[in-house]
């Protein structure tokens, strides 16, 4: 069989690089120097990307450093990373990894929820460091009796909201548009569902359209026992704004697994003692990471062996 060549953008898992090697020529973008250190002709060869939302922007600075490229497969469910209209503009398929990584990372809020409420990461720290024998731990605010708002109701936001309502939690949303098939309150915009609750989770996907949903007014209607849990994307909320308002006492604390401007994290809020903070790890475990690089493999094996791909985003 030929074996198309493609540019793998950041490293993935080694089975899943293994497996590239095995259908592919593939060449590592970050062993050859980046994309302007390319011999014209390995940039006339590529006809396929393995791209991944942890790593950098995949866009017309590379797309027109590739005129053979047919497909972007990313690796991971969130797109952001890819413009993905440019890449419509030059005919080019661009897929992600929906479906896969859904209970993983609504596992993770949950767990991000109650670690930031129950203060989980502040009791293991006393513990270790001994305080303990000197006093007991500061009694938590509690998960029972909350008002969950999920901002964006898409298969991870359900996902969320099925593992919450199993804790007896009342849960609204705001999306799109209301899902009549869905048990919960629908809010039309982010600041009527923040009025609505004291826990507001984010999981919608980033990218212009969601820049700053969460600004400071939406901060300022969660109140001041909110609580802000963040595991969509950094840009989705005002990171001075949430600052500010953790500072202030605007609202209580937050969890977060997302920034702006990964893998920096402000030191503003790791100076903080009431917010927990995760490395965006949402997706995170060993067997889902492999689950979403196979198909990032299977995308480019279906659209060089069939000529469609298996999972396409809504642009493509
Ligand atoms: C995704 O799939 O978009 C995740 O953020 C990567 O872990």
């Amino acid at each position: 069989m030929i074996r198309p060549d493609i540019l793998v953008a950041a490293p993935m898992p080694l089975a899943v690089m293994a497996a590239l090697d095995a259908r592919f020529t593939a060449h590592r973008l970050w062993e050859l120097g980046g994309a302007d250190a390319l011999p014209p002709t390995t940039r006339d060869a590529i006809v396929g990307i393995a791209a991944n939302t942890l790593a950098g922007q995949i866009d017309s600075r590379l797309f027109d450093r590739l005129p053979h490229l047919q497909i972007v497969a990313n690796f991971g469910v969130g797109y952001d990373n890819v413009d993905a209209r440019a890449a419509a503009e030059r005919g080019v398929i661009v897929t992600n990894t929906p479906g896969v990584l859904d209970a993983e990372v609504a596992d993770l809020t949950v767990g991000l929820l109650l670690a930031t409420i129950r203060r989980i990461p502040q009791a293991d720290r006393y513990v270790r460091e001994g305080r303990w024998a000197t006093q007991p731990f500061p009694l938590s605010a509690t998960l029972q009796g909350r008002q969950i708002g999920i901002l964006g109701l898409g298969a991870i936001g359900k996902a969320i909201a099925r593992r919450l309502a199993a804790f007896d939690l009342a849960i609204a949303y705001c999306g799109r548009h209301r899902q009549p098939d869905v048990p919960y309150a629908y809010f039309p915009d982010a600041r009527s569902l923040a009025q609505a609750c004291d826990v507001l989770i984010v999981i919608v996907p980033g990218g212009d359209a969601t820049t700053h949903l969460v600004d400071r007014p939406v901060l300022t209607a969660l109140g001041p026992q909110g609580v802000l849990i963040n595991v969509s994307r950094g840009s989705v909320v005002d990171e001075e704004a949430l600052i500010a308002a953790l500072q202030d006492g605007t609202i209580a604390a937050a969890g977060l697994d997302v920034y702006v401007n990964e893998p920096h994290v402000p030191a503003a809020l790791i100076a903080m003692a009431n917010v927990v903070l995760l490395p965006h790890v949402g997706s995170g475990s060993v067997a889902t990471r492999a689950a979403m690089g196979q198909l990032v493999v299977d995308n480019l094996i279906a659209w060089f062996t069939q000529g469609k791909p298996l999972t396409p985003v809504a642009e493509s």
